[in-house]
């Protein structure tokens, strides 16, 4: 898919308040400083678009991007910054399941995953949570520039391996790094096979 346009359109605090056209919507979830806002940078060829920063905790609200004039993407706040206050941390916790959960246009949810780091409680704990949930995810892993081609191999293999000790099969699984281009087209492609599929699916 080729991206031409793409478009800041608003920032909510409360999913209810969110665009109310059904388009589809792909939103951008995980830990903090795990590349969430490059990400999609990335993806729409826009190096402004969502805000990025060196220091973890940057986004706070549910931001949406129009693309191409047709569906969105979102970026979410991150989960899990340790030095939010417990008070700051629960309210954005808070914001980021309520849209997880209510928001019917939602079609898929992409869980990012820093391609360095060992399965971690916190992205075990959330992903569970969405299985339980029956919300739609994939996993993609980040940052896949910052270790040698083999490391990262090795690295997502073990996460994988990992998960299906307690998970019958994984979501569809990406590989991506935000300084090099990499997954780019893959998940760009995965997006514009769903974008094809009717909106609601069949319990609506
Ligand atoms: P919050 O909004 O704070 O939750 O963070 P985020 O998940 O949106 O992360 P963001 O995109 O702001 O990136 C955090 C830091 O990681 C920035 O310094 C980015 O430049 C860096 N970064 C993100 N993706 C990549 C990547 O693929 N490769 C490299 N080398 N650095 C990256
Ligand atoms: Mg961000």
């Amino acid at each position: 898919m080729i991206v031409n346009t793409a478009r800041f359109v608003v920032s909510n605090t409360d999913y209810n308040k969110c665009p109310t056209e059904m388009r589809h919507e792909y939103a951008f979830i995980g830990r903090s400083n795990v590349g969430k806002s490059s990400l999609i940078n990335m993806l729409t060829g826009h190096s402004g678009l969502a805000m990025t920063s060196a220091t973890p905790g940057k986004t706070m609200l549910i931001n949406h991007f129009l693309i191409n004039d047709s569906w969105y993407i979102v970026d979410l706040p991150g989960y899990g910054y340790a030095r939010r206050s417990k008070a700051d941390r629960d309210r954005l916790e808070g914001i980021i399941k309520s849209y997880i959960l209510g928001r019917e246009q939602m079609t898929n949810l992409f869980v990012l995953i820093d391609s360095r780091h060992k399965p971690q409680k916190i992205d075990l704990e959330f992903m569970e949570w969405l299985g339980e949930n029956g919300v739609p995810f994939s996993i993609v892993f980040t940052k896949m520039d910052k270790q040698s081609p083999t490391a990262g191999a090795k690295q997502t293999a073990e996460y994988c391996a990992q998960l299906l000790e307690s998970w019958e099969e994984l979501p569809p699984v990406f590989y991506t790094s935000s300084e090099d281009g990499r997954g780019r087209d893959a998940l760009l492609n995965y997006i514009e096979e769903m974008n094809r599929l009717p909106l609601l699916d069949s319990e609506q």
